[in-house]
């Protein structure tokens, strides 16, 4: 047996054309383009790009948009489904268990042809956000409000959640954290989902192992936790504080540092100019100086201790946006995911398309 890298650290398992990381250089690609050109796009356009491989015209990008629209409707036995589990401290459970029933009201579940999978795509990439606003709503004790097919993506789903139009900027501000959540490579959600699709399980399932593995404080579950340490830190004469606590005790900072990036994560930087516009816009810009206080502290805390500076990760500054849209951070996890479903899929059907079982080996000690 080989070396053990211990959390697969520098790995690579496989080939992909859906996206490309320089970790040193602070690059995002998906499908050879700059993740900031892609945040001034709709997300339909980059949901198409990922899933189909290239950038959709006029034409192909209306009626892709248009099939989107129609597949928001829940199947009606998925009102009940979503009112009789409770969520307490984490959304994503809930969730999880409604994209399981959601699939047994899919008639090609187990059809496994190209174009089966590209309509259980559609209708998944469709319905996550009503099904996330429909349990928020629950949880509130407020009846889901259907989607407005007038109103984009990102915009329907804010509709959905707080029965108010958006205004141009919240409408932004989702939308764009929809696209630079949809994709990064073979982070753990992905890597999990393409080992379930590798064994030729359904798409309903392998994106299943994605939920159940974004929802970890390590990975996806760090937006909520950037949220509650934002309500924690109360204000930026408290961060000092805070971060010293944290670290005399060598827990966690949520938000801060990569595996893969050694600089700043570029997805950062554009959750970060959004999150100092929407501050402004709101008139209260408390969240986003507490925020830009603690990554200030970080930053020289880490070359103090570690002769290198640490950086915020894409849940730092999208925990702020979320903060000033006022999404619960129960929720944060589950709006993580309905970016992301869309990189998921792109996955699935990659692994698919030149599939080996992803087996490795263990070394017995
Ligand atoms: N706060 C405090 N210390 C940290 C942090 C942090 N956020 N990140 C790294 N370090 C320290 C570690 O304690 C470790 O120190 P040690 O060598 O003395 O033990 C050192 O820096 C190296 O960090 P590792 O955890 O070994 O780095 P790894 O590549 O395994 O983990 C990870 C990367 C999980 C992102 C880590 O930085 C972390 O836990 N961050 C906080 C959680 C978080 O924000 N996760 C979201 C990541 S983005 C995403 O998945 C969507």
């Amino acid at each position: 047996m080989g070396d053990i890298k211990k959390g697969l650290e520098g790995v690579v398992a496989l080939d992909t054309s859906i996206s490309f990381i320089d970790g040193l250089q602070g690059i995002l690609k998906y499908r050879g383009i700059e993740v900031e050109h892609l945040a001034e796009m709709s997300y339909d356009a980059v949901s198409y790009l990922l899933i189909n491989g290239i950038l959709p015209d006029e034409q192909e990008l209306t009626d892709y948009s248009s099939r989107l629209k129609n597949e928001r409707f829940l199947h009606h036995n998925m009102a009940d489904v979503l009112k009789i589990c409770e969520f307490g401290i984490e959304s994503l459970d809930l969730l999880r268990t409604a994209i399981s029933c959601s699939a047994h009201f899919d008639t090609e579940k187990d059809i496994h042809s190209p174009e089966a999978n590209i309509n259980k795509a559609i209708r998944l990439v469709a319905k996550f956000p009503t099904m996330v606003a429909a349990l928020e709503r629950n949880r509130i004790g407020v009846e889901p409000i259907g989607p407005n097919n007038d109103l984009s993506h990102g915009a329907n789903f804010l509709y959905m959640l707080t029965g108010r139009i958006p205004t141009d900027l919240e409408a932004e501000a989702i939308e764009k954290d929809f696209i630079l959540s949809a994709e990064h490579e073979l982070n753990p959600s992905t890597f999990s989902l393409r080992i379930a699709a590798s064994t030729l399980s359904d798409l309903y399932s392998a994106i299943i192992c994605g939920l159940c593995t974004l929802k970890g404080p390590l990975h996806g579950g760090a937006r909520k936790g950037v949220m509650d340490m934002l309500d924690e830190v109360i204000s930026p004469d408290n961060a000092e504080n805070y971060i010293q606590d944290k670290i005399s005790k060598k827990e966690k900072i949520m938000g801060f540092g990569h595996r893969v990036y050694k600089t700043y994560d570029p997805r950062a930087q554009v959750y970060k100019d959004i999150a100092r516009r929407i501050s402004l816009e709101n008139g209260d810009t408390v969240w986003y100086d507490m925020a830009e206080k603690l990554e200030h502290i970080m930053y020289h805390e880490f070359i103090e201790l570690r002769g290198k500076p640490i950086y915020p990760n894409v849940d730092f500054y999208s925990a702020v946006v979320y903060k000033y849209l006022d999404i619960p951070s129960e929720l944060a996890t589950s709006v993580f995911a309905i970016g992301r479903v869309s990189g998921w899929i792109a996955h699935c059907l990659e692994q698919y398309s030149d599939n080996r079982v992803i087996r490795p080996r263990a070394n017995f000690v």
